[in-house]
């Protein structure tokens, strides 16, 4: 197969990261014979410095040649006291409105080898792997009338029939291609939107008689999180639930370096992430973790390209590094800590085993 890429490498560590994943990338086309072609934008921080603006047109116009985006991170302090319109994060608001990437989803997945840098107890939080499917430009950030004063203050909160369908149905399908089930998450006791919510989930669920369906109000899937996480396989709930539920379950694995994430629309189309930020305070050292930027690119190659076997291949040179003990600085509990380059060198030598062992296998059948 043959794809471009955009990459939007962003601020502090963003270039780094996307570096490393752009490397495995390669050895996948490599190994698999596709072939990537990468092209790079400016966004954020970065794209106010060049272009007075942190979505300029060029790379709008670069993304949409493209058939996915890989992104690293924006924001840093050198922007703080920018004007709203100039600051890094209006940015990535404005590329997910514009390509009207509705649906936000977050993988967390326990590693056995850093189960111990959860906050969570070992036995609650080594089972877990759940997908936080949140509805991404709708609801109560974007609803109309929005307006603040001393005395008073106003937000909105609205979904369409429309937008709720298309999120749900993304929820479903994925479940399908997990341990089919949905947990839809809600508030439908008290808001009207969540009523509708809810009336669509079962309408939707007769479509998919394989999948098994559960309703949560968000008060307590947010208790369950904490004290059953394994218990969930998919999540779908509305904008503002999700947000707070997301970074809710991001610090069970333990660590906002190993996770990924992908904003996506419904003709395969996407933007990955990971879902940490810029980290200014170690930007150039060369010792940032890129391991949550190359699972962003693992989810590319599944859900954009539908490269199960390539991003299946990702995950598990990843986890065997992890196994093997190999750690960037910020997981690392002793000295041996390896630079961003040496633990991508360790994931790329890991894809080549592989290779190398399934041609082998393949050899003696
Ligand atoms: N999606 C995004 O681009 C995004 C998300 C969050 C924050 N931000 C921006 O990033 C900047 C810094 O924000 P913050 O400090 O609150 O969050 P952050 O995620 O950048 O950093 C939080 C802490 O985690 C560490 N860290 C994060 N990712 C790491 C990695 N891959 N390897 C090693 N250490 C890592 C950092 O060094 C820091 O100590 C701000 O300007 C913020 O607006 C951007």
């Amino acid at each position: 197969m043959e794809k471009r890429v955009a990459v939007l490498q962003g601020d502090g560590i963003g270039p780094e990261v996307t570096s490393a994943a752009v490397r495995v990338l390669e050895v996948i086309a490599r190994r698999f014979n596709h072939t990537f072609h990468f092209e790079y934008g400016a966004i954020g921080g970065d794209a106010i410095d060049r272009y007075n603006n942190p979505l300029p047109a060029e790379t709008i116009a670069l993304c949409e040649a493209s058939d996915a985006i890989l992104l690293g991170a924006v924001g840093g302090p050198k922007w703080d006291q920018n004007p709203s319109e100039l600051r890094p994060e209006k940015g990535l608001l404005a590329i997910r409105k514009h390509f009207d990437l509705f649906a936000n989803l977050r993988p967390v997945k326990a590693v056995p080898s850093l189960i111990q840098a959860s906050p969570l107890k070992e036995s609650v939080a080594k089972e877990v792997d759940m997908m936080i499917v949140r509805e991404l430009t709708g609801g109560i950030y974007f609803g109309q009338p929005s307006r603040f004063t001393d005395e008073s203050a106003v937000d909105t909160l609205v979904y369409t029939r429309p937008e709720i369908e298309r999120i749900v149905e993304k929820a479903f399908e994925l479940a399908r291609l997990r341990r089919g089930k949905v947990t839809s998450v809600d508030k439908a006791n008290v808001l009207s939107s969540s009523k509708l919510w809810r009336q669509i989930v079962d309408e939707k669920k007769q479509g998919y008689p394989d999948v098994e369906v559960e309703h949560q109000l968000v008060d307590s899937a947010a208790m369950k999180l904490i004290t059953n996480p394994s218990a969930f396989d998919v999540i779908v709930t509305e904008n503002m639930f999700g947000d707070i539920l997301s970074d809710e379950a991001s610090v069970i694995t333990g660590s906002l370096g190993l996770l990924p994430s992908a904003s996506v629309r419904t003709d395969g189309f996407g933007l990955y992430e990971p879902v940490h930020g810029s980290a200014p305070d170690v930007a150039g050292k060369g010792v940032a973790n890129p391991a949550a930027a190359i699972l962003s690119a693992a989810m590319m190659l599944k859900y954009s390209f539908g490269m199960e076997t390539e991003a299946a291949a990702i995950e598990k040179a990843v986890e065997t590094v992890f196994e093997e003990g190999c750690f960037t600085a910020d997981l690392a509990v002793d000295d041996k800590k390896l630079s961003t380059a040496e633990w991508t060198d360790k994931v790329v030598d890991e894809l080549d085993l592989q290779f190398v062992s399934n041609s082998i296998m393949f050899s003696y059948v």
